[in-house]
């Protein structure tokens, strides 16, 4: 295993020049992925040196290399962690056996839709974002969407590398169909549902990579667990990029709430909006929009594909040796159905509620984060708390988008829910304030007024840097 990547078209520690066949068919995909970004990536500052982080090998100082490149040249390539030898399954029916370097044919077809799955979401962000260059608050944040823009399509890369290696003519194909798709078209849309919303403007950005890269997060954690070595392997070293999109969202966050709590104390009557800011209880608005959107893509509750993919080793449960138990046959999780149109307590078949409890880690990982927003707003004395709703809440997925809940998980009628829609998610009237504060502020170390500096810069840069040359 080269951990060195060698200057190949496509940068790899794969030895993908030993497999001619393979090489051939990825140096064709390269130019539709190239077309793909030049006609849904960002849309400008295509021809401008960007300060991006490369990865240039799988080693620890090898995949944070940091310099100015333009996005078109970015070396989006093929990297998994190094192999382990004697590795065997971690979890369900294969426990303790070697784990799979091909693809078992009696689960070729669910591997593929967990990897087609997975890697439709990777385009579909960037093309949510890919208006956002226009209206950054500062170059700081203009070069952490482009960070996380380009990353995301390497990981359409690792995923497309799975699909061109293991899945013969329907893997092409299905690489193909990856380009095809678009985030919100009416035709041809992005498979889930939160890949579809349009992230129109920088809160919305923050909250996506706060709550729906998390999500990624959970995902690609579940599947480093798996059976089929190589989706293991690609997805741990996913897993290294996605903390930048996570710190990218929690952060951007904090800021803006910072930023809100000292207009709170500037203005007479407390009003951040009264000076070009965004006051908290449209903060949380925003956190109730995307934190549920991203709920719904741990899928249902109570699920048979979730359990046929633990049975077969394929996805296993978020850091799987934390548990002692690895086959989950005959025991239970305790969690709350709808049952006769009521909410009921009760025991469900572990292998059946593996969405559920993969969606349980999530929420409490979400919940440090917000933890960490309220301590801002505590720290500058300001008396008001951020909360996540209920998991009930505002569902379009999965047994609670059959009727509604209040954000503290109480069921209320349709009517009602309509009635007081506003309250809890944002109006179109908030809509319209958020974009009127979308001026972009291209000032080296200059931000916008709706949000306050970074504490710090990239890779221990000052905030002032040029994380963008003119
Ligand atoms: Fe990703
Ligand atoms: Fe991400």
């Amino acid at each position: 295993m080269p951990s060195v990547l060698t200057d190949e078209k496509i940068p790899n520690n794969v030895n993908l020049s030993s497999d001619k066949r393979l090489q051939r068919a990825l140096e064709a995909w390269q130019p539709a992925f190239i077309d793909w970004w030049k006609q849904m990536g960002p849309v400008g500052w295509q021809e401008r040196d960007i300060f991006l982080r490369t990865a240039v090998s799988v080693e620890t100082d090898g995949w944070a290399h940091f310099d100015y490149v333009k996005m078109p040249e970015y070396r989006w390539g093929i990297f998994l962690e190094p192999k382990q030898e004697g590795r065997v399954h971690g979890f369900g029916d294969f426990a303790g056996q070697p784990v799979w370097d091909e693809v078992p044919g009696e689960f070729r077809n669910m591997l593929r839709r967990l990897v087609v799955t997975q890697g439709d979401t990777e385009p579909a962000s960037v093309e949510q974002q890919r208006d956002l260059g226009a209206t950054a608050p500062s170059l700081y944040d203009l070069r952490n969407l482009f960070q996380v823009n380009v990353e995301e399509g390497r990981h359409l890369w690792a995923m497309v590398y799975l699909l061109h290696t293991y899945f013969g003519r329907d893997g092409r194909e299905e690489a193909e169909e990856l380009l095809a798709r678009r985030s919100g078209d009416q035709d041809k849309p992005r498979i889930l549902g939160a890949f579809n919303e349009p992230t129109a403007h920088w809160l919305s950005f923050f909250m996506f990579t706060m709550f729906t890269d998390r999500d990624g997060k959970y995902q690609l954690s579940a599947l480093a667990e798996s059976g089929f070595d190589p989706l293991a392997r690609t997805c741990r070293f996913m897993l290294t990029e996605e903390a930048h999109h996570m710190f990218v969202g929690e952060t951007g966050v904090q800021r803006v709430v910072r930023r809100s709590c000292e207009l709170m104390k500037q203005d007479p009557n407390g009003d951040p909006r009264a000076l070009g800011g965004i006051d908290l209880p449209t903060v949380q608005k925003y956190a109730n929009l995307w934190y549920t959107l991203s709920l719904d893509l741990f899928g249902g509750e109570v699920s048979s594909n979730a359990a046929d993919a633990f049975a077969s080793g394929l996805k296993g449960r978020y850091k799987e040796d934390r548990y002692d138990e690895h086959k989950l046959v005959g025991t239970h999780f305790a969690m709350d159905v709808l049952e006769g149109g009521k909410v009921v307590h009760k025991d469900v078949p572990m292998r059946n509620a593996l969405n559920e409890v993969l969606r349980t880690e999530y929420i409490k990982d979400c919940q440090r984060g917000v933890d960490r927003w309220n301590k801002t707003i505590k720290d500058a004395g300001i008396d008001f708390e951020l909360t996540l709703p209920s998991h009930k809440f505002h569902r379009q997925i999965g047994m609670w988008s059959t009727t509604h809940f209040t954000p503290d998980g109480e069921m209320i009628d349709q009517a009602t829910f309509n009635a007081r829609r506003g309250e809890w998610l944002p109006s179109e009237a908030d809509e319209v304030y958020i974009k009127s504060l979308m001026k972009p502020c291209y000032e080296p170390g200059k931000m916008a007024g709706w949000i306050a500096a970074p504490l710090k810069g990239i890779n221990n840069l000052p905030a002032e840097f040029e994380y963008v040359r003119a």
